[in-house]
C-alpha cells in the first residue's frame, strides 16, 4: 500500500505530483504530503492527514514552485494516520526527505542505534528511520547521497519502493525498490516515478519496472542509471505501456466502482479475446508448459480476498474438468504453515494488482520448493506477474475501485479456461463439454449486459436494506464462494456486518442468527443442488427472515417463497458465479451510497496490500 509519485525535469511539478497522487490514491489515502526543492536549493515540505484534496487544500497558500518532487499517499502501518506520521519524512539537519511505501522490519534495532548516536526523531514512523540511517551514513562516511542510500539499505530488513531527495545534490532523485513497486516513466525533459504506471501515462508511454534489489540514480538532463544493491551495473529495459488515460477516469459514472460493474460486458469481451478459438480453448500458458500440466499431481492455489473466492471457484472447476486434487489457502496462512510442496506441484497465485504482499511470499517459497508457479494477473508487469514461472493474464484494464468486481468475474472466467485447457490437455473432459462450455464462455458478454439490466431494481430495493445491522449470505456448490464474495461486497463499502456461508451448513450454527430483522441473500440459480436450497430457504422463511433470492429467470417455486428475487439469465452451472456477482455487486454498491459511504475508497482499505 502507499502511492509513491517523483518528477524531475524542467517543468514546475507541483499539480503533476498532486494529479499523480490521486491517481494513487486508491493505494491509500490515510495522509498525503509533498517534498519540493526551490530554486534556492531548498525543501520545502507540506503534509496534512487525510486525503490528497486535504494536501491542497492545506498548500493553497504555500510556496509550491520547484522543479523537482516527491509526494506520497500514505496507508499507515507504524504510527497513527496524522501530520506528523505523513511522508515525506526529512532527516534530522532537514536535508534529506523521504518517501516510502513497505514495512522495515528491523527499525526499532536501527532506530535505538541512531538515538545512541544522537539522533532525534520526531514520527513513529519505520520510513523515519531510514531515512536519519541514510543522513547518518552520509555525515559520518563524508560520502554521496547514492552511497548512503545504498549502505543504508543493506542495514535494512523489510520491503520498501523510496525515493529520495537532498538539498545538497538538487538534481537528482535516488529510488529504490524492494518487493514493493516502481516504475519508472522516460519523458521528454523530464523523469517521472510513481508506484505504479498510472501518474506517468498522460507524460509518456515509456517506462522502466525496477526490479528488487536495483537502485536507480535518476538526474536532470541524464540518461537514467540503475545499479544492484551490490553495486553493480543493471540492464535497462525500456518497456511501452497500452494503458490508455481514458481507462483512468469515471467516464460519466459517479464512482469508479459502479463504472467498472458496468464495464464487465467489454472486459470478459477482452479478457476471452483469442482464447476461445472454435469450440476450444487455446490458453498459450497452457501449451508452453504441456509437460507440467500432464504430470501435475496436485494444483495448490494461492491468493487473498476476493483473488481467494475466485480460487475457491477455480478449485471446484479444476476438480470437475481437470480431475486434479487442489488446495486453496490464504497466501497469509501458507506462507507460515510449512507446506509440504512437491516437484510436480503446481501453485497458482492469483492477484488482481501482481502486489499483494502475502501472495508474492507464497510463490517465492513455492519457488524454493521446486513447484512450478503460475499465475493468475490483471496488472501488466507487477511484481507477482514477474515472479511466477508462467501464467494467464485476466485482461480487464486498471480496477480503481478498492472494491474488487470486474477483476473477480475476470479471474473466475481465465480460471474456467484453464481448467478446460488442461482437462483437454489431460483427455479429462469431452470435446461435447469442451464445445459448450466455450460456447456458453463466449455468450457472457451478452448475459453480463442481461444482468446489469437489475440495476434500477436493485438500486430500489436497497433502500429497504440500509437499515440492517446483519446481512447473511447462502449459496451451495459453486455458489457457495460466491456467498463468500457477495458478503464481502457489501461488508467492505458499506460496513454492514455480513457473513457468507455454505447454506447447507446454515443449520449447524447460523441459524440461530435468523430473526425479522437479518435478511438473508440466498445464492440460488437453478443447478443441480436446487430443490435443497429450496429447503434451505423454506428454513428461514419459517423463522421470520426476509429473503433476497438470485433466481434464474422463470424460477417461480423460488420466486413464491422469497420476498425478493432478482433474475438472471440461465447459464451452465460452472459459469454461473459470474453471473450471480452482478446483482451482488450491485447490492452492495446501491447500500452504501444510500448510507453515504465512499464505495471508492473505504474506510481503513487500499487496493494493493503490499505489506503483511
Ligand atoms: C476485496 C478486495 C481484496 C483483494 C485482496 C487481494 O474487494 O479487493 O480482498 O481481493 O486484497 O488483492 P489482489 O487480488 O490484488 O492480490
Amino acid at each position: 500500500m502507499c502511492g509513491i509519485v517523483g518528477y524531475i525535469g524542467d517543468e514546475q511539478c507541483y499539480q503533476i505530483l498532486i494529479k499523480g497522487l490521486h491517481r494513487l490514491e486508491y493505494r491509500g489515502y490515510d495522509s498525503a504530503g509533498v517534498a519540493l526543492i526551490d530554486s534556492n536549493n531548498n525543501i520545502n515540505l507540506y503534509k496534512s492527514h487525510g486525503k490528497v484534496a486535504a494536501l491542497e487544500k492545506f498548500c493553497e497558500s504555500k510556496d509550491v514552485t520547484g522543479t523537482i518532487g516527491i509526494a506520497h499517499t500514505r496507508w499507515a502501518t507504524h504510527g497513527e494516520p496524522n501530520d506528523v506520521n505523513a511522508h515525506p519524512h526529512m532527516s534530522q539537519d532537514s536535508n534529506i526527505a523521504i518517501v516510502h511505501n513497505g514495512t522495515i522490519e528491523n527499525y526499532k534495532v536501527l532506530k535505538q542505534a541512531l538515538i545512541e548516536h544522537g539522533c532525534e526523531f520526531r514520527s513513529e514512523t519505520d520510513t523515519e528511520v531510514l531515512v536519519q540511517l541514510i543522513e547518518y551514513i552520509k555525515n559520518s562516511n563524508k560520502c554521496s547521497l547514492l552511497s548512503a542510500v545504498r549502505e543504508a539499505l543493506n542495514e535494512v530488513i523489510g520491503a520498501y519502493a523510496i525515493a529520495v531527495i537532498d538539498k545538497n545534490t538538487p538534481n537528482t532523485i535516488i529510488a529504490a525498490r524492494k518487493s514493493s513497486p516502481l516504475v519508472i516513466g522516460i519523458g521528454e525533459n523530464a523523469t517521472y516515478l510513481a508506484s505504479d504506471a498510472t501518474p506517468i501515462i498522460d507524460y509518456t508511454n515509456k517506462v522502466v519496472y525496477l526490479n528488487d534489489d536495483e537502485i536507480a540514480i535518476i538526474k536532470k538532463d541524464e540518461p537514467l542509471s540503475v545499479i544492484k544493491s551490490n553495486n553493480e551495473p543493471s540492464n535497462i529495459d525500456i518497456q511501452t505501456l497500452k494503458l490508455s488515460v481514458s481507462q483512468l477516469e469515471k467516464g460519466g459514472y459517479p464512482h469508479f466502482m459502479l463504472k467498472e460493474i458496468f464495464e464487465q460486458p467489454n472486459t470478459l469481451r477482452d479478457c476471452i479475446r483469442g482464447r476461445v478459438v472454435n469450440d476450444q480453448i487455446q490458453l498459450s500458458g497452457v501449451m508452453d508448459n504441456k509437460e507440467r500440466f500432464m504430470n501435475a499431481k496436485r494444483i495448490i492455489i494461492v491468493a487473498c480476498g476476493t483473488s481467494w473466492h475466485a480460487g475457491l471457484i477455480g478449485k471446484r472447476l479444476l476438480i470437475d474438468y481437470a480431475r486434479i486434487p487442489v488446495e486453496v489457502e490464504y497466501a497469509s496462512e501458507f506462507r507460515y504453515s510449512n507446506p509440504v510442496i512437491n516437484p510436480d506441484d503446481i501453485v497458482i497465485a492469483i492477484s488482481q494488482s501482481g502486489e499483494t504482499a502475502d501472495t508474492l511470499a507464497a510463490i517465492q517459497i513455492a519457488k524454493e520448493k521446486g513447484a512450478f508457479v503460475y499465475g493468475v494477473c490483471n496488472v501488466v508487469g507487477s511484481s507477482i506477474a514477474r515472479a511466477t514461472d508462467s501464467g494467464t493474464y485476466i485482461h480487464v484494464g486498471p480496477e480503481i475501485g478498492v472494491a474488487s468486481t470486474k477483476a473477480f468475474t475476470g479471474q473466475v472466467t481465465v480460471l474456467t479456461m484453464l481448467a478446460i485447457a488442461i482437462g483437454q490437455l489431460r483427455g479429462t473432459v469431452d470435446d461435447q463439454t469442451v464445445a459448450k462450455i466455450a460456447q456458453s464462455i463466449r455468450q457472457m458478454p451478452e448475459l453480463i449486459t442481461e444482468a446489469l439490466k437489475l440495476n434500477k431494481e436493485i438500486e430500489r430495493l436497497s433502500y429497504t436494506f440500509t437499515y440492517a445491522h446483519n446481512f447473511l449470505y447462502l449459496g451451495r456448490g459453486y455458489n457457495f464462494p460466491s456467498a463468500l464474495e457477495g458478503a464481502l461486497k457489501l461488508k467492505e463499502i458499506s460496513y454492514i456486518h455480513a457473513e457468507g456461508y455454505p447454506a447447507a451448513e446454515m443449520k449447524h450454527g447460523p441459524i440461530a442468527l435468523i430473526d425479522h430483522e437479518l435478511p438473508t441473500v440466498f445464492i440460488a440459480p437453478s443447478d443441480e443442488l436446487h430443490e435443497k436450497i429450496i429447503s434451505n430457504i423454506q428454513q428461514v422463511k419459517a423463522r421470520g427472515g426476509a429473503v433476497i433470492a438470485v433466481i434464474t429467470k422463470g424460477d417461480q417455486e423460488i420466486a413464491n417463497l422469497a420476498n425478493f428475487i432478482l433474475e438472471i439469465p440461465e447459464v451452465p452451472e460452472c459459469l454461473s458465479p459470474i453471473l450471480v456477482s452482478i446483482p451482488l455487486q450491485l447490492l452492495a454498491y446501491h447500500i452504501a451510497v444510500k448510507k453515504g459511504c465512499n464505495v471508492d475508497m473505504p474506510r481503513n482499505l487500499a487496493k494493493s496490500v503490499t505489506v503483511e
